[in-house]
């Protein structure tokens, strides 16, 4: 199709009314899951934006912006929401802050009620599989950044750490160490963030040629780390969490079973929280700029919002080994 294509249009391929395509775009609450689907693929297929005059409907702006995470007691995202609002209200803007609880069906929610609420953009860090409510966001080209985990089949901006970098960087570490069997406690096995971990984890198993490693997936908390050493066949030499609160848990089982850190066990986290540093022992890491992450997601959701032409961008920081006393010291160089 050459012209611009309009509600018509998608209506006619869906085989129902502009005013069914209209209710799919602006409350997509009244309709069916299975026909908001069937529409919005459509819309995508076509890459059909409301105009201009159907967006103006839409109230003014109210310089407020929404940001979604999935716990905001996990203290990696306290300083990252400093970090986003620190940038915004120097700008005029205000936050509303929502945690998902790593829950898919409330993220739903909280999605739909920030585009009720008519936000100027939204700041987003998923729980973990596609969560299609973006689309409310996406389809209609309102202003939204991923951070920490991207959905691959979006094309919106994002800001993440080089996760696979940062843990095969951590591995590399331990095999100077001189440790040979690994295990890696990690986090939801649908989030971004714990497959690149993942990856990076399985990339050190094929360079260093290591055979002896287990894995298993939980959650990033600090019950799941504890509870994940029960799952393991045998307790390794090393146990690598995938981030720092599950290391912390870890920690708390290892020394029930009566094993001492870095001794008989060591144990690494990924975060670098404000705590592991003081943490005993204290937790050899992988450091995420977190300040930064905030700060670089909210100088892009504001230039996606003020400037009219202003085209998605990918930002990867990188993340930085900190070597403290959870871990022993190294043996060789590899
Ligand atoms: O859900 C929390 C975790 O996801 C953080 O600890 C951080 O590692 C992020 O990727």
């Amino acid at each position: 199709m050459s012209r611009k294509v309009s509600m018509k249009d998608i209506a006619k391929i869906a085989g129902v009314s502009p005013s069914t395509v209209s209710r799919v775009i602006n409350k997509p609450s009244e309709v069916s899951e299975g026909l908001r689907k069937k529409v919005m693929k459509i819309i995508k297929e076509l890459n059909y934006t409301p105009n201009s005059v159907a967006q103006g409907l839409r109230k003014g702006s109210m310089k407020v912006i929404g940001v979604v995470i999935p716990d905001i007691t996990n203290p990696f995202f306290p300083a990252i929401v400093r970090g986003i609002e620190d940038f915004l209200r120097k700008k005029g803007y205000s936050l509303v802050l929502c945690n998902s609880d790593q829950d898919m069906e409330e993220e739903k929610k909280l999605l739909k009620f920030l585009y009720s609420k008519n936000v100027d953009g939204v700041i987003f860090t998923g729980s973990g599989e596609y969560n299609p409510e973006i689309e409310i966001f996406t389809s209609r080209n309102i202003p939204l950044v991923f951070l920490d985990r991207i959905y691959k089949k979006e094309s919106s901006s994002y800001v993440i750490v080089d996760n696979v970098d940062g843990m095969f960087k951590l591995m590399t570490y331990l095999v100077k160490c001189g440790y040979k069997s690994f295990a890696l406690l990690n986090g939801y096995k649908e989030t971004f963030s714990a497959k690149a971990r993942y990856e990076g984890f399985l990339k050190a198993v094929k360079k260093y040629n290591i055979k002896n490693y287990e894995v298993v997936f939980g959650r990033f908390t600090y019950e799941s780390g504890y509870e994940m050493v029960e799952k393991l066949s045998k307790i390794p030499e090393v146990l690598v969490c995938g981030n720092d609160l599950i290391a912390y848990g870890v920690i708390n089982k290892i020394e029930k079973l009566g094993l001492s850190i870095p001794d008989d066990v060591g144990v690494t986290g990924f975060d670098d929280i404000a705590f592991s540093k003081h943490y005993k022992p204290s937790l050899t890491t992988v450091r995420q700029p977190m300040y930064q992450i905030g700060k670089k997601a909210a100088e892009l959701l504001f230039k996606m919002i003020e400037l009219e032409k202003y085209k998605p961008k990918g930002i990867v920081l990188n993340p930085e080994l900190v070597i403290r006393e959870s871990t022993k010291k190294i043996e060789m160089e590899v």
